[in-house]
C-alpha cells in the first residue's frame, strides 16, 4: 500500500524542493509515496485568474476565495476517496508525533495551504476534515508547515528509513527524548565518549540510554512527563 498526498497551493514553487532531496525523495523514488502539487491559479477563473479577494466587513488582507478551492477538491474527491482534507493554519492543532503517527496510517491526504488572511470560512465549514498548526507563530503561507507536515509523516512509512527501527527510537516516541549519540573518534581534544557506550555490554547500554533518556526530559520537557 503507498501513500497519496495532494497538496494544493498558489505557490507550487516553494514545495518542490523538499521532495526533490534525501529521504522524501527516496520514497517517492521507492513508490512508497506520491506527492502532487496542485496550483490553485490553475482552478481559477476569470482574465486575472484571481483566488483572492477583499474580506467582507472591510480590514486588512487578502482572503482566499472558495471557488477555486472547491473545483480542486471536487476534481480530486470525483477520482478517489480521501481520509482527510487537511488545512495548514496557525489556529489548527499543533502539530507533535502522536499526530504524525496517526496521519502515517492513511492512504490518500489532500493538504490545503493557506495565504494571505486564510480562506473563507465556509471552505473550512464544507470540505476542511482536520486543521493542523506547525507552532504558535505565524508564516507567511502554509507551504512551509505543508512541508513539514509530510516530512514528518512520510519517513514513518514502512520501508522508508533503511533502519526499520530508528524511527521507533526517534525523540517523542515513548514521551521521551532520545538519549545522546556519539561516534567515532572516541576521544575529540580531551572529551571521551561515556566508557559504557565503548563495553560492549548491551544490556547495560541499554539501561543508560534509557536513564539519559530520562533525565534528559525531566531537564529540558517535564511538560512531556505529566
Ligand atoms: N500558516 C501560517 N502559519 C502557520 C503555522 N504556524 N502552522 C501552519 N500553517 C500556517
Amino acid at each position: 500500500m503507498s501513500m497519496r498526498i495532494d497538496i494544493i497551493t498558489v505557490l507550487p514553487e516553494l514545495l518542490k524542493s523538499p521532495f526533490e532531496a534525501s529521504i522524501l525523495k527516496r520514497a517517492i523514488e521507492k513508490g512508497l509515496v506520491e506527492v502532487h502539487l496542485h496550483n490553485l491559479r490553475d482552478y481559477a477563473t476569470g482574465n486575472y485568474k484571481q483566488v483572492d479577494d477583499y474580506q467582507f466587513g472591510g480590514g486588512a488582507g487578502m482572503v482566499m476565495m472558495i471557488e477555486p478551492i472547491d473545483k480542486c477538491i471536487s476534481e480530486l474527491k470525483a477520482q478517489r476517496d480521501y481520509d482527510d482534507v487537511i488545512y495548514m493554519t496557525p489556529d489548527g492543532n499543533t502539530l507533535n508525533q502522536k499526530m504524525a503517527n496517526e496521519l502515517s496510517l492513511k492512504e490518500n491526504l489532500i493538504i490545503l495551504c493557506g495565504h494571505y488572511k486564510g480562506v473563507d470560512q465556509r471552505v473550512r465549514d464544507m470540505f476542511v476534515t482536520r486543521e493542523i498548526s506547525i507552532g504558535d507563530y505565524v508564516l507567511s503561507g502554509g507551504e512551509l508547515a505543508a512541508a513539514i507536515v509530510c516530512d514528518a509523516v512520510i519517513r514513518l512509512l514502512p520501508g522508508v528509513l533503511n533502519d526499520e527501527t530508528s524511527a521507533l527510537t526517534d525523540t517523542f516516541q515513548d514521551n521521551l527524548l532520545a538519549p545522546p549519540v556519539f561516534t567515532r573518534p572516541a576521544e575529540y581534544k580531551g572529551k571521551e565518549v561515556p566508557k559504557i557506550l565503548l563495553s560492549g555490554n548491551t544490556p547495560e547500554i541499554e539501561k543508560w540510554r534509557e536513564q539519559q533518556s530520562l533525565q534528559r526530559t525531566q531537564e529540558r520537557r517535564p511538560d512531556l512527563l505529566e
